[in-house]
């Protein structure tokens, strides 16, 4: 599958892998439309990539769905491609007291949000040829991480999705890839949990971004760059070790 001259979605493209992402596929001559929360970092990401479409879109209110569908699809008749990128995540220590609205936002960002994002879109996606779905999860996806409960839980349910989506689109004009980073360098793993890594870096953004784009147009639906094709293999042949290490990282 070719990534260029396509009309390109991804939420949460303000920041990070999404961004990359963004900035890559314009260079190759797609449109590209982001969204994310925060209007001040959509400007931003707009000024920096000149061409760059975005809009506010929060993926955990159904509301702000509707409306990105319906003012993108109007806009944008030849969208062919949602990459389900928008995600956020934790440390949260379980016995700790939190509010019961707050405990599962992993859930509804990066779980319900991508599930809403299909139902919504699925029907324009059909009626396109040689559509594409793109849902990231993570390495997290295959051996959960304990300081992250519910960010794991978020993306364990995102891949079992993902797996489900692709069986039913079978033989259709969508395809559903999966991409799941390993550790990668982007505020999201720098604002918290570089701290906690004992000095492991993550991969650059730019590399990522690299992979993700030439593994989808060599065919591959389920993309496990660096590391989370090892926490993939580890979580099947020894799943006590590799759980067992996982639990170690953060522990006061
Ligand atoms: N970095 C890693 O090590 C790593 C590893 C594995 C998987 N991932 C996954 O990769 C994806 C991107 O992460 P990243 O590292 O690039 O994070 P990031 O730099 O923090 O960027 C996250 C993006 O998502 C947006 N976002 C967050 N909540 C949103 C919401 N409710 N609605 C719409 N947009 C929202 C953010 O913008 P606003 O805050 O303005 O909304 C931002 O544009 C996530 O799904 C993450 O789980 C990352």
């Amino acid at each position: 599958m070719k990534m260029t001259a396509r009309t390109i979605l991804i939420t949460g493209g303000s920041s990070g892998i999404g961004l990359e992402l963004a900035g890559q596929l314009l260079a190759r001559g797609n449109v590209v439309i982001i969204t994310g929360r925060d209007e001040r970092a959509l400007a931003t990401a707009a000024r920096r990539l000149p061409g760059l479409h975005t809009f506010r879109s929060d993926v955990s209110e159904a509301g702000d769905i509707r409306a990105v569908y319906e003012s993108v699809t109007a806009s944008f008749p030849a969208l062919d491609t949602l990459v389900n990128n928008a995600g956020i995540m934790r440390i949260i220590r379980l016995a700790e007291h939190r509010a019961l609205e707050d405990v599962t936002q992993e859930i509804d960002i990066d779980l319900s949000g991508p599930m809403r994002m299909v139902q919504q879109f699925l029907p324009h996606l059909q009626s396109r040829p040689n559509a594409l779905i793109v849902n990231v999860s993570s390495g997290l996806a295959f051996v959960p991480f304990p300081i992250s409960p519910i960010y794991s839980a978020a993306k364990a349910g995102l891949h079992a999705y993902t797996r489900c989506l692709r069986a039913q689109l079978k033989g259709s004009n969508v395809t559903v890839v999966e991409l799941a980073p390993p550790l990668t360098e982007t505020p999201l793993f720098t604002a918290e949990f570089a701290s906690q890594m004992n000095g492991q870096k993550g991969m650059a953004v730019d590399v990522l971004a690299r992979r993700a784009i030439a593994a989808v147009e060599a065919g591959k639906t389920e993309i496990r760059p660096g590391q989370s094709n090892l926490l993939k293999i580890a979580s099947r042949l020894a799943p006590g070790l590799i759980f067992t290490q996982m639990s170690k990282v953060g522990r006061s």
